[in-house]
């Protein structure tokens, strides 16, 4: 069946390698990231935001990850490793309520509240999760832009000094920081960049990684999560544009960058955004190449090859979580 976290993140941490966390909304990413991590023998993480439970209904979703644990047996993996995730839980009551339904791990993200109400609030989940075996993974800090249906103007990083309070208080199994990533494709403004000489592509400015390192100086081979981690493939956005598209100036983190958070104590490496380009990208090209088709398995097909593609990248290329199981 579904696992947890716990064991996957301390032979991440050992091993210097990340464990994806893909999200799914629809079978066709779920099926793509089954297969990417079959074929690559990786462990892997589902994750369902809120978002996608009232797309999707949580029901069936639990039920799609389950499937997906006997369609990797089915794919050739006698021991597939498959955590069914809730992303950026905002209340008890979600969390209580995936927690029920069968979820392995949950997230409570209570980053934007004051830092005594999200020990609180992160602490009353992970005492009802871990009566299930279920682990939590908790928040401090808070990404710009859109996160929970919060918006902030600006990164507030994790303060390295409130971290091994908040772990000892609440029991969370694993921590997620703001070191300057943010969620969705648009993650700098172009105006912050600067341009390499050689591609005359946008270069964004580096994460805060004197941040991470403070964090893990704090708590030694503590499980850390960083979110916002697409990096945005230009040729998935030039593609965009070229069928008919509009995407201006989206920008993501540099893969190098989350090459070298891998090998640190980073073991969970939250991606969403790429795959919903990957997957655009696919369906316009149909669209635009062959506008008399309609059967929708024409164009949901190339949309899941072209996002096992990118999945298999990410494992083999920048996680390193390939080859663990
Ligand atoms: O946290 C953001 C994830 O990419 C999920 O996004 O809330 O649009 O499903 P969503
Ligand atoms: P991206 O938008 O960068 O893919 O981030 C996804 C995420 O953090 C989900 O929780
Ligand atoms: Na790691
Ligand atoms: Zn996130």
């Amino acid at each position: 069946g579904l696992v947890n976290t716990r064991e996957m993140f301390a032979k991440a941490i050992k091993g210097g390698y990340a464990i994806p966390a893909f999200n799914f909304n629809n079978m066709e990413q779920l099926q793509a990231i089954v297969q990417a991590a079959v074929e690559t023998k990786s462990p892997v993480i589902l994750q369902v935001s809120k978002g996608a439970r009232n797309y999707a209904n949580q029901t069936l979703l639990r039920y799609m990850a389950e499937g997906a644990v006997e369609f990797a047996k089915e794919l050739g993996c006698a021991h597939p490793e498959i955590v069914l995730h809730l992303d950026h839980g905002d209340s008890f009551e979600l969390c209580k309520s995936c927690v029920d339904m069968g979820f392995s791990s949950v997230m409570i993200d209570g980053s934007h509240l004051p830092y005594d109400e999200n020990v609180a609030l992160t602490k009353k989940v992970v005492e009802y999760a871990h009566k299930y075996d279920v682990t939590v993974e908790g928040e401090l800090g808070v990404l710009a832009g859109v996160e929970d249906e919060v918006c902030a103007e600006h990164h507030t990083y994790t303060k390295p000094e409130e971290v091994v309070d908040f772990v000892t208080k609440t029991g969370c199994d694993s921590l997620a920081i703001s070191i300057g990533t943010s969620h969705g494709a648009y993650k700098f403004k172009p105006e912050q960049c600067t341009v390499d000489p050689k591609t005359g592509r946008l270069v964004p400015p580096p994460l805060a990684f004197d941040v991470l390192d403070g964090v893990m100086k704090e708590l030694p081979g503590f499980p850390i999560v960083l979110h916002g981690s697409s990096s945005v493939p230009q040729e998935y956005v030039e593609m965009i544009n070229q069928y008919g598209g509009k995407l201006d100036a989206a920008i993501g983190i540099p893969e190098d960058e989350l090459r070298k958070a891998a090998k640190s104590a980073v073991c969970k490496i939250n991606i969403d955004s790429d795959s919903r380009l990957a997957m655009t990208a696919a369906i316009r090209k149909v669209f635009a190449e062959k506008p008399a088709e309609f059967d929708p398995r024409k164009y949901l097909g190339p949309a899941r090859d072209e996002m096992k593609k990118l999945y298999m990248h990410k494992i083999i290329n920048v996680l390193g979580s390939n080859d663990k199981l």
